[in-house]
């Protein structure tokens, strides 16, 4: 008998990849410490190496952070990390070098541990598993309160503009809006009747296969926000698509497949290699 498939299981819409996170911090030491000693990722070796701005590599995402006042994405930023008893060992071994800071960190009761960078980011980190496809090392999903009534807006704002799925659940407290934004990557808008902290200026970074079309969309509402260049424009308004009512404020950084660092390769480091137990040959980050 022939097989059966399931062709819609593998569609992707218009959004190819969310590329990186950017948060600007006000201490690169206490960065590096978080980012690099704590959770084990790679500092960019070709871009921004000064003072000004650090570049964090997790597999193929990047953090992007540059120096100045501390911000905050609003809900926690999920991370996939291939060996999360090494991370445990790591977290515990800088908690005395950020003491005084917000960091901190917990076993959560599904065995992920969730860790509070310095200036109060929040990362729920997982092994990897079939719910994050074959992502050993990554950003699967970045997780942001909203306003009741908003999340299905919110996800048809996605799909007319972006040509994104996305799936809406409804439990007795609240509604959420999961967004497809790469292959192993969603953006989850979860309804919360808590104030939602003022927007600080964060944002993340979309490359798209259709440039203009969104553009246009945008434009003739007047939220483009920036038109950074030939391969990237910005936005931050989330409306509804229909009647045009603003849903949630966070920036994007639009970006086509022709932009030149689309597909950038980036350097990854095996964060287990020390000098009393250093195994020849296994410096770089290899996926299990
Ligand atoms: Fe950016």
């Amino acid at each position: 008998m022939e097989t059966m498939y399931d062709r819609t299981a593998q569609d992707m819409g218009n959004v190819l990849g969310m590329e990186h996170l950017n948060v600007t911090v006000p201490n690169q030491e206490w960065a590096q410490t978080f980012y690099a000693a704590g959770l084990g990722f790679t500092r960019d070796p070709y871009m921004m190496v000064g003072p000004e701005n650090m570049w964090i590599n997790i597999g193929q995402q990047q953090f992007h952070l540059p120096t100045s006042t501390p911000q905050v994405f609003p809900g926690p930023i999920g991370l996939v990390v291939p060996d999360l008893e090494a991370l445990k060992a790591r977290l515990v071994r800088i908690r005395e070098r950020l003491d005084g800071t917000k960091f901190s960190c917990a076993q959560d009761d599904d065995g992920s541990v969730t860790a509070t960078c310095p200036w109060g980011n929040t990362f729920r980190i997982h092994a990897p598993g079939p719910q994050f496809g074959d992502m050993t090392l990554g950003i699967p999903y970045v997780e942001f309160p909203v306003k009741p009534g908003t999340a299905a807006g919110i996800g048809q704002f996605y799909k007319e503009i972006f040509g994104t799925s996305y799936a809406l659940t409804q439990d007795m407290n609240c509604a959420q809006v999961k967004v497809k934004v790469g292959p192993q990557q969603c953006l989850i808008f979860r309804e919360s009747p808590q104030d939602i902290p003022e927007y600080d200026g964060h944002h993340l970074a979309i490359y798209v296969a259709n440039f203009s079309g969104p553009h246009a969309f945008l434009k003739q509402r007047g939220l483009i926000t920036e038109e950074s260049n030939n391969f990237q424009y910005r936005f931050q308004d989330i409306v509804h698509p229909e009647t045009g009512r603003k849903l949630f404020t966070l920036e994007h950084e639009v970006r086509s497949m022709t932009h030149p660092m689309f597909g950038r390769e980036f350097v990854n480091r095996n964060p287990s290699q020390n000098l009393m137990a250093y195994s020849r040959g296994r410096d770089a980050y290899i996926a299990a």
